[in-house]
């Protein structure tokens, strides 16, 4: 039987039953039950069920999340939605006084709250995963030590940097991706319960009460808001897809590393895996996974919008649909999170040290520290890379010769400046490419993630 048989006179047919009922909520079940036990001990506070009612209730339900959590919650053929599978459990257990729990409440606030509560745990523990893996590339940022590489710039070499630095920067960039979870918690921490179906009730319901009993910060301000919105559901698929778009340069880079023609990592056997054809195969599968689930989820983030753009207030069934998006999104991003953390806390850098042409801008702003123009002094060096081209040399075999003829300003003694380890060491920007300001962001991040 369903939940809304009344006035129904013919039982759903099987069509219906197969299109509408999906299953995708059973992983709310933990959720589903504290919610319920929030909403009794409430309706038996506010006297709208008795104080034994809440009690026979709540003791059932609390044995129900035990099966729950114990793995052993039976779901049957005849369940329609998480909802109706609890409390037809419920039934079971406690038998007709069961019938009270839906008292003042609606699945459509009920989803809501369930969808709700899932993010707000599952929010944290990406937190922890994005957490975990900055460890990693901190880590291995310490273990490069001052190993020299290039930055590049539209992928061409372009200045000589730490390689630390580089790894550094996507330790930054997560830690934004995690910030984001965080400050995305702050929405979802409303409970919508109370909203009913979504005018309200005319039962002395407590909002705020059940709202505390769930540790939520706050309840809905507006009925229709709380069942009919689903911006906390999108904002965390978009979370889960900024970090995606992190991951996935991530792992094009350890892809691009990993090449015969980089070969600036090297990741054990376990962590990569061999062709069916070509016997010397060892590829980075796994990096390749993420960059391609990313895809999955920049999908599903864009699902959800495109779920909600065009419907009229309040709870429409399409919205059932929301609950498969967020977790595909959050599946791939979690099972992407572990699996590169993997990848870095393993792998083996070797960057290779740049070119020296990557010292040509350094050169420039010796020169301006001599008081010429930036403008003059970039064409004196953009002259001076010229010649050398032409002449079939690179800038490692530029001498102080050169450069004094390159410009007055110079001395001989300057040709030092030509080697990429010894330019990079005159970089003074703060954050810039340099061990001091390595140094110091390894001390800024190991303070954030202590
Ligand atoms: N399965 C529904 C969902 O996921 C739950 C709410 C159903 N509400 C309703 N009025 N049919 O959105």
């Amino acid at each position: 039987m369903t939940l809304w048989s009344g006035r129904f006179e013919e039982t759903p047919d099987d069509v219906l039953w197969g299109f509408t009922v999906d299953t995708s909520d059973r992983r709310l079940l933990v959720d589903d039950i504290s919610g319920s036990i929030a909403h009794v001990q409430m309706l038996g506070t506010t006297g709208i069920i008795s104080g034994t009612e809440a009690s026979t209730i709540g003791d059932g339900l609390s044995a129900i999340l035990d099966e729950a959590w114990a793995g052993s919650f039976e779901f049957k053929e005849g369940d329609e939605d998480i909802h109706s599978a609890v409390e037809r459990r419920l039934t079971e257990l406690v038998g007709i006084v069961a019938a009270k729990m839906h008292t003042g409440r609606s699945r459509n606030d009920q989803i809501c709250l369930d969808l709700r509560l899932y993010l707000r745990r599952s929010a944290h523990v990406r937190i922890g995963q994005i957490d975990a893996l900055i460890r990693s590339l901190v880590g291995q940022a310490r273990r490069v030590g001052d190993a020299v590489s290039p930055s590049f710039t539209h992928l061409q070499q372009a200045q000589a940097i730490p390689f630390a630095h580089h790894l550094l920067a996507y330790a930054w960039m997560l830690k934004r991706d995690a910030e984001r979870f965080r400050d995305m918690c702050t929405r979802v921490d409303v409970s919508p319960l109370g909203a009913s179906a979504s005018g309200g009730s005319s039962l002395p319901l407590d909002p705020d009460l059940t709202a505390d009993l769930m540790g939520f910060a706050h309840r809905f301000d507006n009925s229709l808001d709380a069942v009919g919105s689903r911006d906390f559901a999108s904002e965390y698929a978009f979370c889960c897809a900024q970090t995606m778009v992190t991951l996935s340069r991530l792992s094009e880079e350890l892809i691009l590393w990993a090449t015969i023609e980089f070969d600036w990592v090297s990741f054990p056997d376990r962590h990569t895996t061999g062709s069916s054809a070509m016997p010397h195969k060892k590829n980075p599968d796994m990096a390749e996974l993420v960059r391609g689930k990313s895809a999955v989820v920049l999908g599903a983030a864009n699902g959800l919008l495109i779920l909600q753009k065009g419907l009229p207030l309040t709870y429409n069934r399409d919205l059932q649909e929301d609950k498969n998006l967020v977790f595909q999104a959050d599946d791939a991003t979690s099972g992407s999170l572990v699996a590169l953390a993997a990848m870095i806390e393993a792998a083996e850098f070797h960057p290779k040290e740049p070119t020296s042409w990557v010292t040509a801008l350094d050169l420039a702003e010796v020169l301006v520290e001599r008081g010429v123009p930036f403008r003059i002094a970039h064409e004196v060096i953009g002259l001076l890379v010229a010649s050398l081209v032409a002449d079939g040399r690179t800038m490692e075999q530029v001498t102080g010769a050169d450069l004094v003829a390159a410009h007055r300003l110079f001395t001989l003694d300057d040709v030092r400046w030509s080697n990429p380890r010894t330019s990079m060491e005159r970089r003074v920007t703060p954050g810039g490419g340099s061990m001091v300001s390595v140094a110091k962001q390894l001390e800024a991040l190991a303070g954030y993630l202590s």
